[in-house]
């Protein structure tokens, strides 16, 4: 396969960046858009010039570090897919691509396709944690689990934390991140005793970092390679107005409900 790829070229955070165009050649349609990329880097240092620069580490749709916008869609054009998991198979000979970052201003521009997601790191900071008294490992059947709990906490576990929803919502609204995160843990026993102090200051942390605010768009769902569903998001707005009206009254001593 041969293709033009149109890729954002940008060599820090001041630089305006720009869109240069590159042709690659006998592109075979078992790499991934990962491996192309390679290719194309390594035809670029040998003509001297600096290869594109692009987050990668597990290639294996584990890590969320790959992401990038391919033909105006985060992780390109297949769903439930991360840009490292993206096959060229995916594009027919003689397409032209146009390879971008994300686009939030909370996730500033590092070079060409990389972008500072440390907001999100921020967000986690601030409660994705639990509090355990120390001691031996408690025996994993200890504590029951309802299996619908367990089954839904798993399913929000599974963010990798991409951004690709952020870089999809025209908001640029982190609120599908936040809310796995807030749910993975606010679905288990463990996750009770900050449970209320976890969801308001994750989503204050959000609110700092700039993020959008949710409008309902859905186009986050839609982009997220992991499935993350927009339920997720009603259940942190059920939590944070739980929260909210419960610190108000309790003084913010009391504990979250379950379930
Ligand atoms: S919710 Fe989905 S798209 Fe957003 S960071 Fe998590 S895995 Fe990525
Ligand atoms: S490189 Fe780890 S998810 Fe793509």
């Amino acid at each position: 396969m041969n293709l033009t790829l149109h890729v954002w070229r940008q060599r820090n955070r001041e630089d305006r960046g720009r869109f240069v165009t590159y042709e690659a050649r006998d592109v075979s349609p078992h790499m991934s858009f990962l491996e192309m990329l390679d290719v194309v880097n390594e035809g670029l240092i040998l003509r001297g010039d600096d290869p594109i620069a692009f987050d990668h580490d597990c290639r294996e749709g584990i890590c969320g570090t790959c992401g990038m916008v391919v033909n105006g869609r985060p992780h390109g054009p297949r769903r439930l897919t991360t840009t490292c998991q993206l096959h060229m198979r995916s594009f027919k000979d003689g397409d032209a691509l146009w390879i971008e970052p994300w686009r939030a201003g909370a996730f500033p521009v590092l070079r060409d396709l990389i972008v500072d997601r440390g907001a999100f790191e921020r967000i986690v900071q601030a409660g994705g944690f639990i509090s355990v008294s120390t001691g031996s490992a408690p025996d994993g059947n200890a504590i029951p689990v309802r299996k619908e709990n367990a089954d839904l906490a798993m399913d929000a576990a599974a963010c990798i934390g991409c951004g690709a929803c952020v870089a999809a919502c025209p908001n640029a609204s982190a609120m599908l991140f936040t809310a796995a995160k807030v749910s993975h843990l606010g679905l288990l026993p463990q996750g009770q005793p900050e449970r209320r102090e976890r969801v308001l200051r994750m989503v204050g942390a959000m609110d700092e970092e700039g993020f959008g605010s949710c409008t309902n768009h859905g186009e986050c769902e839609a982009a997220c390679p992991k499935g993350i569903g927009l339920q997720f998001i009603a259940r942190l707005n059920r939590d944070y107005l739980g929260a909210a009206l419960a610190t108000r009254g309790d003084g913010g001593a009391g504990k979250g409900g379950f379930g």
